[in-house]
């Protein structure tokens, strides 16, 4: 089957600092991937170059994406002016768009709330919002950029639940950037583990269902072996590299440290972002 993401050598460069360097990757229709990687690996930059949102940054490569694309960040920004509901049919067109609207806020458990004001909302709930937001534009591919990293450990497994609940019915691709590994298991197809400018490894996830009793072993070792690639744990990086064929400079970064700020953006159209 034709991808419905393909990207070829792409390589991108801030003033000083190569990032990445000759990435290629496809992803099929309806497929989730997840994109692990240290902090500073290119994660975002890869997220960003796939939106046309990387204006700062210089480069090459081929890369081809649906036209219907949505971006979610890890915060909602939501316009505080504007109320939940109006916040969800930005840039919405037809004569329909409210319908989708209030629809897509009932998908994500906030029917009811469509006249509050984003400032009288939890944190939970804006993120919710801004799925809907993304959701309700049908996207054929759904970028999100650790959507989930400001929220608390329970809100994190509802929204789990909420957008495999989501992505199963509507279908989009999916690529979602994570630090966390247990989060890639739980939603994604497959994971893709960036480093040094390059896809380290690809690691396909399928799980067997809860009730299959190998299913703690298969995630334990599923959970080993992405940890290693990651550099945390047993089997660090360089060992992780070695086996993979493609040690490459020690990096100097340490892993799992969270951005303490993150892009914010909404997709309107090719080469428009709403920065909140
Ligand atoms: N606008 C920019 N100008 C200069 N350098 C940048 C810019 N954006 C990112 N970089 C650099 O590019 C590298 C990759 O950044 P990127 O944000 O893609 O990493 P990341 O994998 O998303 O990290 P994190 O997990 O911390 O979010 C970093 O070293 C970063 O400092
Ligand atoms: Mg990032």
């Amino acid at each position: 089957m034709t991808p419905i993401v393909s990207v070829r050598n792409l390589v991108r460069q801030f003033t000083l600092k190569g990032v990445l360097d000759g990435v290629d990757l496809d992803i099929r229709k309806g497929e989730f991937v997840a994109l692990l990687g240290r902090s500073g690996s290119g994660k975002s930059t890869l997220l960003r170059a796939l939106a046309d949102l990387d204006r700062e940054a210089t480069g090459s490569g081929d890369i081809r994406v649906p036209e219907r694309l949505s971006v979610v960040f890890q915060d909602a920004r939501l316009l505080p002016w504007k109320r939940v509901l109006g916040n969800v049919m930005l840039g919405l067109d037809g004569v329909d768009a409210e319908v989708r609207a209030r629809r897509a806020l009932e998908e994500v458990e906030l029917g009811g709330r469509e006249a509050s004001w984003p400032s009288e909302l939890s944190g939970g709930e804006q993120q919710r919002v801004a799925l809907a937001r993304s959701l309700v534009r049908e996207p054929d591919l759904l970028l999100a950029d650790e959507p989930f990293g400001a929220l608390d450990a329970l809100t994190r497994i509802r929204m789990h639940g909420l957008l495999k609940r989501l992505s199963a019915w509507r279908h989009p691709a999916v690529l979602l950037v994570t630090h966390d590994v247990d989060e890639a298991i739980e939603l994604a197809d497959r994971a893709v583990v960036l480093d040094t400018g390059k896809i380290l490894a690809e690691v396909n996830l399928g799980l067997p269902p809860r009730s299959d009793p190998m299913r703690d072993r298969l995630h334990a070792g599923l959970r080993a072996r992405l940890l290693g690639l990651l550099g945390v744990g047993e089997g660090g990086s360089d060992d992780a590299k070695r086996r993979e064929g493609s040690l490459q400079t020690p990096r100097e970064t340490p892993p799992m440290i969270r951005p303490a700020l993150s892009l914010v953006g909404l997709r309107l159209g090719k080469g428009e972002e709403y920065l909140g």
